[in-house]
């Protein structure tokens, strides 16, 4: 598939890894990019994902686009894992997996693996009880990454995805994307020194990425069940949570 398919495959962001590497770039000044770009909220955000995941009950994890390793992070500080309990922690670019090796080298029982999160033919089929992917799906192509979910998750197991998603008011979000349009370019240009990728990905991933009642529904057509989402900060961004049937 060219890179120009996959955009108009659900692409949001229009980002092919092979084509731009910026996470490989950005890696080290990620986590304060982080903070910057959504002032610190981000932290609450995936403060929420981490207790979701803490909460369900499951033997194996797979945390793809895991990026600096922040949802895995939370989740072991909220609760220890128990002996039957193993994470993968993968991320397509191995600079970002370094730094999440390096901040998670207290806990034995997290394997790290370079995945491209479209194809993962290493993961068994049925294999994972809990698949999440935070802030990973604007900048893949999403049919695929879910119908590759379909098949790693075992039958009953959970999909949790924190994303972009939409204010419902209308008038509200584009005000939100006006001001991340003027935002975004000046914070970006200062904290990257002029790399232009990461914050352009970002804006064009944020306007792309389609509503969450709409992401909702790509969920269920591809075949999942008990589909549901919420939204978090008026719905800058929203978790949704799927399980595949039994
Ligand atoms: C915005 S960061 C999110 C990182 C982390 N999940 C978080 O919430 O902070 C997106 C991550 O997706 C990774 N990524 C991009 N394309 C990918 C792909 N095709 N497969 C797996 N990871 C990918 C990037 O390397 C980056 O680490």
């Amino acid at each position: 598939m060219t890179v120009e398919e996959r955009f108009n495959a659900k692409n949001a962001a229009g980002f092919y890894t092979q084509q731009d590497d910026v996470f490989g770039r950005i890696a080290a000044r990620y986590n304060i990019l982080s903070d910057l770009f959504s002032i610190g909220i981000h932290r609450l955000w995936k403060r929420r994902v981490a207790r979701l995941i803490a909460r369900e009950s499951w033997s194996q994890l797979l945390d793809c686009a895991t990026g600096t390793g922040d949802i895995i992070l939370r989740v072991i500080h909220r609760k220890k894992l128990e002996p039957h309990q193993t994470i993968i922690a993968s991320d397509i670019s191995p600079q970002m997996l370094a730094i999440a090796q390096q901040r998670l080298k207290s806990e034995t029982k997290i394997v790290f693996q370079v995945l491209d999160a479209h194809s993962i033919p290493e993961i068994a089929t049925a294999s994972v009880d809990l698949y999440s992917i935070s802030l990973g799906l604007k900048i893949c192509e999403r049919e695929q990454v879910l119908q590759e979910v379909m098949r790693v998750l075992r039958p009953g197991g959970r999909l949790v995805v924190l994303e972009a998603s939409n204010i419902p008011w209308t008038w509200l979000h584009d005000l939100y994307l006006k001001y991340m349009h003027i935002c975004m370019p000046v914070i970006g240009w200062i904290a990257t020194r002029g790399d232009t990728s990461a914050y352009k990905y970002l804006l064009n991933g944020i306007e792309k990425f389609p509503s969450a009642e709409a992401l909702a529904d790509e969920i269920l057509s591809l075949g999942f069940v008990d589909v549901s989402f919420q939204r978090l900060s008026l719905g800058i961004v929203a978790i949704h949570i799927a399980r595949k049937p039994y």
